[in-house]
């Protein structure tokens, strides 16, 4: 019995612990690689628009930028330069942070908006 309560001890500790060093360090780039291919995929690519735009470059580019793709109204005319914390907002509620926005997909989870932030840093220092 005493055992079993220091196991779930051990772990509840351990588990505040790694969040805590989740919201320290920059997201994991090669999980966040995982996560998007898993969850943005279906409508994102880095080099093509397709539902929604092209990704290449995210960091540092004012939204509703891309060449050829047809925006709302409400995230075209937004003003917002995605950086870590705009793109963290939009994640958590794209609709929230953009009202008339027309992306019905968020990422409730802080850790797989960071590793996915962390993925997309990626690949835009690989293009220019
Ligand atoms: C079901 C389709 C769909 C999925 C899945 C999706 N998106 Fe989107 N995304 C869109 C659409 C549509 C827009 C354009 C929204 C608008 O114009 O209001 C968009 C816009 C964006 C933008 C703004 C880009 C710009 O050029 O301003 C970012 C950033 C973004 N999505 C990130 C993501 C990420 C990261 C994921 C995966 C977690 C994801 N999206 C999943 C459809 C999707």
């Amino acid at each position: 019995m005493s055992s079993i309560l220091g196991t779930t001890l051990f772990m509840l500790l351990s588990v505040s612990v790694l969040s805590k060093v989740a919201n320290n360090v920059t997201g994991d780039s090669v999980r966040g690689k995982v996560i998007y291919a898993q969850r943005c995929t279906s409508c994102h690519s880095i080099e093509f628009n397709g539902a929604g735009p092209l990704h290449r470059n995210l960091l540092g580019r004012k939204a509703g930028a891309v060449a050829d793709y047809s925006y709302s109204p409400a995230l075209k005319s937004s003003k917002i330069i995605w950086s870590n914390k705009t793109i963290d907002k939009w994640l958590l509620s794209p609709n929230k942070f953009i009202p008339g926005q027309k992306m019905w997909v968020s990422v409730p989870d802080a850790k797989d908006r960071q590793d996915i932030i962390a993925y997309l840093k990626t690949e835009g220092d690989k293009s220019k």
